[in-house]
């Protein structure tokens, strides 16, 4: 019986290569789609960083990093010769702010963080305002690059007034209550961050990719080939400058045309504060993972497979499982799982037997392997369209740094979708590398970029 429904799990979560090719050409047409003047599901929002970095920037900058697990607060002192410092605090976002009622209690919570912060840094107080890049990861449209117009929350956040508004003057109204002497220069994507950090040390840098709590990536692309820009570019963009665009690809096939979704899939969009939004992203990003695996369990428990007669309220609890409980729960070293047992006992009570765990564990897999399957999508897509046959996609975030097998799993999938010959994964032509501190650099390299820009009356 466990058998049997270990198959149908092993068939409902299965992406063959076939698959893969025709999720990454489907890829290719929304992300064109989007660049279009009519404009498509996915937003690729031009950015306004329309310079590489020259690796020469320097200067102390402050960033704040909002949208992944923590909220960071950074300190970066850019050497000016391709190297740069970091000093930072991570702080918990409290339990509920993803949902609180009242948008000034997140940023007057980023404020009080940046506030300590800078208390702490600088104790003699600072002579001039203090440059911020507000590194802002979610899709906020941008007219220029120190504002941006939150298009709708994602990732669970939930707050109202917020969509549709500048948090930009949000957030310096709270700094400006707490007499805090800081200037918002910038307001970035996580993934232009780290597009941009990445190429101020790594000149093969093709791409910004976050495999987190959300799934996203950005790249540069031509201004001249970006139809939706024409007659709203100002006057100090020549037309031949690149544009970092922030494509918010998570959004990829909401019309559900080519992702093989399947029951779980479609319990979690339903259930979501946003049914029918961010399609690619609840089956890929770290955010649902763990939501994957708790509803396929109640699943097989409601049949009668599993876990009979056990207490179920801790599991039938949306949310309870995060991404490190398949993480762990992959990592048990133990023949048995001992230390599943253990965990599943004190966090969700309930026993299980070596045969249900090892079910357990089986499918924490086949939903790790999936995501990180479907996840490369995105990055073919983008180096197929660009015509880039090698490079590395910079890439940060909780599932790609820490859940097992993520990386191995992602590079075999985009060996599957170009056809290479099997190798070592450092040794394909595209290389998915780890992103030199992403955001809170990248935001003080755009801030600087930026800043340089302004100052040479460009
Ligand atoms: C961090 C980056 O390392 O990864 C953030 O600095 C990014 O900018 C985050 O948002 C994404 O990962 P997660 O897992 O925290 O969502
Ligand atoms: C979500 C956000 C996006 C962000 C990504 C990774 O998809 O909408 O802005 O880049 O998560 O953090």
């Amino acid at each position: 019986e466990l058998l049997e429904q270990l198959e149908e799990l092993e068939s409902v979560f299965h992406v063959s290569a076939d698959q893969l090719k025709a999720v990454t050409k489907h890829f290719i047409s929304e992300l064109n789609k989007g660049l279009s003047k009519e404009g498509g599901n996915i937003p690729m929002i031009p950015g306004w960083v329309v310079d590489y970095p020259t690796g020469k920037e320097s200067g102390d900058y402050l960033a704040i990093d909002l949208g992944g697990t923590n909220l960071r607060v950074v300190l970066v002192k850019l050497g000016g010769d391709r190297t740069f410092d970091t000093t930072q605090s991570k702080y918990k976002i409290p339990e509920g702010m993803r949902t609180t009622q009242d948008p000034d209690e997140l940023f007057g919570f980023i404020a009080d963080s940046l506030k300590e912060f800078v208390e702490e840094i600088f104790p003699e107080g600072v002579s001039k305002p203090l440059p911020l890049g507000f590194t802002f990861s979610f899709p906020a449209s941008q007219s220029k690059i120190n504002s941006g117009v939150l298009q709708r929350w994602t990732k669970g956040f939930d707050i109202p007034n917020v969509e549709g508004h500048d948090v930009v003057p949000m957030l310096q109204k709270q700094l400006e209550a707490r007499k805090i002497p800081i200037n918002v220069v910038a307001l970035i994507n996580d993934t232009t961050g780290t597009l941009v950090a990445s190429l101020y040390t790594d000149a093969d840098a093709k791409m910004g990719v976050i495999f987190g709590t959300g799934i996203n990536g950005a790249y540069y692309e031509n201004v001249a080939d970006i139809p939706k820009l024409e007659g709203k570019l100002a006057d100090d963009i020549p037309k031949d400058s690149p544009m970092a665009i922030n494509c918010e690809y998570g959004s990829f096939d909401n019309e559900h045309v080519v992702l093989p979704r399947n029951k779980y899939d479609i319990k979690i969009d339903e259930d979501s504060p946003r049914p029918g939004q961010q399609a690619f992203e609840k089956m890929s990003s770290g955010y649902y993972l763990g939501e994957l695996v708790r509803l396929a369990l109640i699943d097989l428990h409601d049949k009668g497979f599993i876990l009979k007669g056990q207490d179920m309220t801790k599991l039938n609890t949306p949310y309870i499982m995060d991404t490190s409980y398949p993480a762990r729960i992959e990592e048990d070293p133990f023949e048995n799982l001992e230390d599943t047992d253990a965990l599943l006992q004190k966090d969700l009570g309930i026993s299980t037997t070596v045969q249900e765990r090892k079910l357990i564990r089986r499918l924490c897999e086949l939903v790790g392997i999936r995501a990180a399957r479907l996840a490369v999508c995105g990055i073919a897509a983008i180096f197929q369209k660009r015509g880039y046959k090698s490079g590395h996609a910079a890439c940060d975030g909780s599932v790609y740094k820490l859940y097992p097998g993520f990386q191995q799993h992602a590079a075999e999938a985009l060996r599957d979708i170009f056809d290479w010959t099997p190798a070592p994964i450092d040794q394909y032509p595209i290389i998915l590398s780890p992103s030199e501190d992403g955001s809170g650099a990248g935001a003080a390299i755009i801030a600087a970029v930026t800043e340089k820009r302004l100052a040479a009356g460009k």
